[in-house]
């Protein structure tokens, strides 16, 4: 790859990143930041700024670095974070900035790459986050009320932030002591809660805002969705769409914090997809119309590792449908189109810059145009920057969702497909429309074990073969044991609200009584065909009902009501409650009160003498499981549970344990576990929390094909209906060790261990599909190519582009054809007009390398294939790991 920086830091590699990074005591010279209403001022200039969301602890140490670079080659110039309050401050007092919550050393790294960053402070961040990022601590404060004019929580608030702050001045990492910092968010999205708590919330705000502005750190700070966010605080939007948002005064600029560039899901959900043409359609308007700085929430959204994810219900994978996926390989062609509308973007912003507001210029009735010019001369601005004239950019959009249409712009004329923004760096030339996608798109697959290609011989394909792992054929079980299962129970009349109990150190906890069936009770079910049944009013996450043992049901949902028929035999029977969180609720006013476990009546009817009030019962409690509570998932406890050997007939089996050892599959890409056979638990590899898994099925219907056309929402474009919504799970590279990797499996419902596998995620295929007509290869532009009308007709000469990820090249050119060829990717086929020579022209070109660019013209393929009609050419690739089949020498 050649990202120049990158360079650089892999020669900090060579010595020792961590020397290296702490080492560099700036990364800039000091600069200040300011805005004023069209942009944020950095340094004296006002920029357009493209930023690109990561959240730290959603991936390890060890994948920050190539996250980083992969968002400064996408066109990122800022990356955005929140501060996980919950992951920095476990304990009250008790501060971890350790591994992947090393913030500090991420945003060094952020620095060493020469971007810039933005860091949301927060505390509270929403973020699909365990209880939206608060410590579970902190709900047991005295007299505490979240997010409202309350001391208590202003005072932890503030101790916390302040030491952020504090931390991020000592360690040099603001804009002006030559720190990538240039700004700051407190609070988060609390606009949607205010009025909620009425006037105290209104006090919460102003209270917030000087708190923050109190500490003195000297870079600007943003209140998100907060329409009444107290100067010098920047209201900013956040949305699927911010074209049009107008700050509350005037001389703050227009910033969009979150463009939700994909969607979360839920266990039994279907996949969120946002097409690349729409998203790109979101930020070209946000420009067009004045504004300055765009994050993507999230460029890339990893995954909730451990029990970090939100909820209820959220799923481990937090891929997002991000341009950069949950795996850190690119996510095609989402990325490659954002890249060349951020070079769009940039080749217009001295323009953008320079102009205090657009000029607008309507096309027609659903066509409009925004002009951005400065006149040189009569403004004094350097010429060799800005030409001798002026310099003018212009956007085209068509707003129509069904429709192109033919507008006519400074006495040129110009097609706009329906729903896109043709960008015009110098309000002549067209270098980029949001529906034309000219990025590549990449197949992934999760497997190696399909045969790579045919041309390898036996030998090659063998020595691929040997490189995909699958789990050992011998794995270990032990039974959790249903309720009470250690001497740190205790008995109390009544039910217990679920968090008070847990602290929400585990997922479960164990309520046991005892109910005793008369003669006359079973007689009397037995006449009258009743079946008694435990009722709870409200019911949050999953409940797991036992009689003597035996798993008799289960339900979930959130503040469900529970009817849940049960048999009891005559005499003393067992009942046991399990009550599960499935990620505490990050979103909503009052979280402090919502807790888990159970509301409201609970009790057991159809007995002969009226229903049994269960909470006038004693009850047992048991926090946890026994085998969480043995770490028997870690890789010296493991030995303190009675491990027997598995059999393959007795599976499968609830509430169990399983372990085994398997090797890490070769190379360097990314691997996942494959649990697609198991019910619900959790995983871990060598003490490492993978996360919860969960085989839930999404629904069969909902999946329609994807128009990108129209206003974009979490519905639209989805996918993977009537499968399970995740059965990949991520292992980091930096937990696997070369062999011996411990697995341990908690299994709830039941599953078949004996088929899990471990995978490599790899981008296995790459195509092309670029027409004679489209927009020119933005990365060999440059602004003063346009300057004074200096563009050349062979500037503007389209190019395609392939790319294998880093580390793979190119083996064979599967289909290639210059002409009218048919068909997509993996489906490609030739049309009436072909050019002979494509397969040998592409292959020669590409055959070996990483990645390759070929023009698109007939010169290039030997002559005109068939006048007056316009040709395409399209490419098929295959990408193979360049160490493992010597292709290096082709
Ligand atoms: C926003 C919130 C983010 C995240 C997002 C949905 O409202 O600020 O933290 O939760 O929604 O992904």
């Amino acid at each position: 790859m050649m990202f120049s920086s990158r360079r650089a830091l892999l020669q900090c590699f060579t010595v020792s990143l961590i020397t290296c990074i702490s080492s560099a005591s700036t990364f800039f010279n000091p600069f200040n930041v300011t805005y004023d209403h069209r942009a944020i001022i950095i340094d004296g200039n006002r920029r357009m700024l493209i930023s690109a969301g990561i959240h730290y602890p959603r991936a390890t140490p060890q994948m920050w670095p190539d996250l980083i670079a992969k968002s400064k080659e996408g066109g990122a110039d800022v990356i955005q974070t929140y501060v996980f309050w919950s992951e920095h401050e476990p304990v009250r007092g008790q501060y971890n900035f350790e591994g992947k919550n090393d913030l500090v050393k991420f945003v060094k790294l952020v620095g060493s790459y020469g971007l810039y960053l933005h860091l949301r402070i927060g505390p509270y961040v929403c973020a699909e986050w365990n209880f939206g990022g608060f410590p579970v601590w902190l709900r047991d404060i005295p007299g505490i009320e979240f997010r409202t004019d309350n001391a208590p929580f202003k005072e932890e608030m503030q101790r916390f932030v302040k030491k952020i702050v504090d931390l991020m001045r000592e360690e040099m990492l603001f804009s002006w002591q030559g720190g990538p910092i240039i700004m700051l968010q407190i609070e988060n999205e609390y606009g949607n809660m205010e009025s909620t708590y009425g006037q105290r919330g209104k006090e919460y705000v102003k209270w917030a805002a000087r708190m923050a502005l109190e500490l003195d750190a000297g870079v600007p700070w943003v209140m998100c969705k907060q329409t009444d966010a107290p100067d010098p605080i920047i209201d900013a939007c956040n949305g699927y769409y911010c074209d049009g948002y107008k700050p509350n005064s005037y001389n703050k600029p227009t910033l969009w914090t979150e463009n939700w560039d994909g969607w979360y899901t839920t266990w039994g959900g279907r996949l969120p997809h946002r097409p690349a043409e729409d998203l790109a359609f979101a930020v070209a308007r946000f420009f067009q119309r004045g504004g300055s700085f765009m994050n993507y929430y999230m460029y890339f959204g990893g995954t909730n590792f451990g029990r970090t994810s939100g909820g209820p219900f959220y799923i481990t994978s937090y891929d997002y449908d991000a341009p950069i996926d949950e795996y850190g390989l690119l996510s095609e062609p989402k990325w490659g189109h954002l890249k060349d509308l951020h070079a769009a973007i940039k080749l217009c912003e001295p323009a953008l810059v320079a102009a205090d507001s657009p000029q607008y210029i309507r096309l027609g009735p659903k066509q409009e145009a925004h002009v951005y010019r400065v006149n040189v001369l009569s403004e004094g601005l350097n010429s060799s920057q800005y030409g001798s004239q002026s310099s003018c950019s212009a956007f085209l959009a068509n707003i129509d969702e069904h429709r192109a249409a033919s507008v006519s712009f400074f006495g040129q004329s110009y097609i706009l497909p329906p729903w896109s923004v043709s960008i015009l760096p110098d309000c002549r030339n067209t270098v980029f429309n949001t529906a034309k996608v000219g990025a590549q798109i990449s197949i992934k697959t999760v497997d190696f074990a399909l045969p790579l290609s045919p041309k390898l011989s036996v030998a090659q394909q063998s020595m691929i073969d040997s490189k995909i792992s699958s789990i050992s054929k011998s794995w270990m079980t032990v039974k959790e044991p249903i309720g009470i299962w250690g001497e740190n129970n205790f008995t109390v009349q009544g039910i217990l609200e679920h968090l008070n109990v847990t602290k929400d150190h585990t997922d479960y906890l164990w309520h046991m009584t005892r109910i005793y069936a008369s003669e006359n009770d079973i007689s009397f079910w037995e006449e009258n065909n009743v079946t008694p049944a435990i009722m709870i009013d409200s019911m949050r996450d999953v409940l797991r009902v036992f009689i003597n043992g035996q798993l008799t049901g289960s339900v979930s949902g959130r503040w469900v009501k529970v009817v849940q028929p049960v048999k009891f035999v005559p005499g003393d029977n067992d009942l046991v409650l399990l009550s599960q969180t499935v990620g505490l609720q990050n979103y909503g006013a009052f979280l402090e009160k919502d807790g888990a476990g159970f509301r409201g009546q609970i009790k057991l009817t159809g007995f002969k003498n009226g229903d049994v009030d269960l909470s006038k019962l004693s009850w047992t409690y048991q926090v946890g499981l026994k085998g969480e509570f043995q770490k028997i998932y870690d890789i010296k406890e493991n030995i303190k549970a009675e491990w027997t050997d598995l059999m393959p007939d007795v599976i499968p089996s609830t509430f169990t344990w399983y372990k085994t050892y398997f090797d890490a599959p070769d190379g360097l890409d990314p691997v996942a576990l494959d649990l697609g056979s198991m019910g619900k638990g959790q995983a871990w590899v060598n003490g490492h929390h993978i996360g919860r898994y969960w085989t839930k099925v999404a629904p069969k219907e909902g999946c329609q094909t994807c128009d990108y056309r129209g206003a974009y929402h979490s519905d639209k474009c989805t996918t993977n209906c009537g499968k399970p919504t995740q059965i990949w799970y991520h292992v980091p590279r930096a937990w696997l060790q070369a062999s011996n990797n411990l697995l341990v499996i908690f299994e709830e419902t039941g599953g078949n261990p004996f088929e899990i596998s471990v995978k490599i995620r790899s981008t296995q295929s790459v195509c092309a599909q670029i027409s004679e007509s489209h927009y020119p290869p933005l990365w060999k532009l440059s602004h003063s190519d346009f300057v004074d009308g200096k563009i050349s007709v062979d500037d503007m000469a389209p190019e395609m582009q392939l790319r294998c990820e880093d580390g793979y090249i190119i083996s064979s050119i599967e289909f290639a054809s210059y002409g009218t060829p048919q068909g997509s990717c993996q489906a490609f086929s030739r049309g009436n007009c072909h050019a002979p020579n494509s397969l040998s022209v592409v292959s020669k070109t590409c055959v070996g390398r990483n990645s390759c660019s070929a023009g698109i013209s007939n010169a290039i393929f030997g002559g005109d294939p068939c006048r007056g009609i316009v040709k395409t050419l399209a490419v098929e690739a295959r990408c193979i790991p360049s160490s493992n089949i010597g292709f290096s020498q082709l």
